[in-house]
């Protein structure tokens, strides 16, 4: 007996991956987090399995569920939204696993900030400009942030910032952004992105509060950075036609020449 657990995606059910469908489609129980995994996503586990929303549940409660299908030798899908490698809460579930040596596998899932950054037709780090991804969020009434992860700490380096669990907090994390990246500095939200009702919010970060007025709340994420606009940025020298590399040696001295496999 394994527990699977999945990265079901952002929303759009099609982008599960083949190996999280096919797991689904293995498992006679399925554990979901109701709260983001599209129900279209459980059309894949098959029929007569025990299919059960954790959104309401505690650990404990989650736990019992899977001592429960460990001692009946069934395999468990454990489906997140998203990817599994950030707020997911699989790190206490792998925790409990380990302790009663119950066998795992991770299978990762397309994370919300690269559906956002898909919907929003950008790549968020381009030369000179952004070479670094911050995923970070602001705190919530059940979770503090460690000490010295503040958006100020992470504005300060000028990288491209994924702000997640936050559009509750949108005026606060505008005042933090601002004295470091500037009031025109292209932001956007994206609300449900990748779902059908996907919208797509974008403005200069001292008008962002006010484009989105109000009008989405809790599955969203904030971007902002220099790399959401820009334009005059310089092409990767890795595809620049002088460039010597181990796939495109540029003579006979070059030292790539033998090296192709
Ligand atoms: C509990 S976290 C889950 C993150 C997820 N594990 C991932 O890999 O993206 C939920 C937060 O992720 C962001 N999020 C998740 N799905 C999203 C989507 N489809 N569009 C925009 N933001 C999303 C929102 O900021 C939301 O508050």
């Amino acid at each position: 007996m394994t527990v699977h657990f999945i990265g079901a995606g952002p929303g759009a059910p099609d982008l599960l991956t083949l190996r999280g469908r096919d797991l689904i489609a293995a498992c006679p129980v399925c554990l979901y987090a109701g709260s983001l995994v599209p129900q279209a996503v459980l059309a894949h586990c098959p029929p007569g399995a025990r299919v059960v929303n954790t959104a309401p549940m505690a650990l404990d409660d989650i736990m019992a569920e899977i001592a429960q299908a460990h001692a009946r030798g069934l395999d468990v899908a454990r489906l997140h939204s998203g990817d599994l490698s950030v707020w997911s809460a699989m790190g206490e579930q792998l925790r409990r696993l380990r302790a009663l040596d119950i066998p795992f596998t991770v299978t990762p899932g397309v994370p919300a900030f690269a559906a956002a950054a898909a919907a929003l037709g950008t790549e968020l780090t381009l030369p000179e400009v952004a070479q670094s991804v911050v995923l970070t969020r602001t705190p919530g009434r059940a979770s503090r942030m460690p000490e010295g992860e503040t958006l100020s700490a992470f504005a300060a380096t000028g990288a491209t910032l994924a702000v997640h669990l936050s559009i509750q907090n949108l005026a606060r994390v505008v005042a933090d952004l601002t004295p470091h990246y500037g009031p025109d500095c292209p932001s956007a939200v994206v609300w449900r992105a990748s779902w059908p009702d996907q919208r797509i919010v974008r403005a200069p970060l001292a008008g962002i509060e006010a484009a989105v007025a109000g009008s989405m709340e809790r599955t969203a994420l904030i971007l902002v950075g220099p790399a959401l606009a820009a334009e005059g940025f310089a092409e990767s020298a890795l595809y620049a036609p002088d460039y010597d590399r181990r796939f495109r040696p540029q003579s006979a001295e070059s030292v790539y020449r033998d090296s192709r496999e």
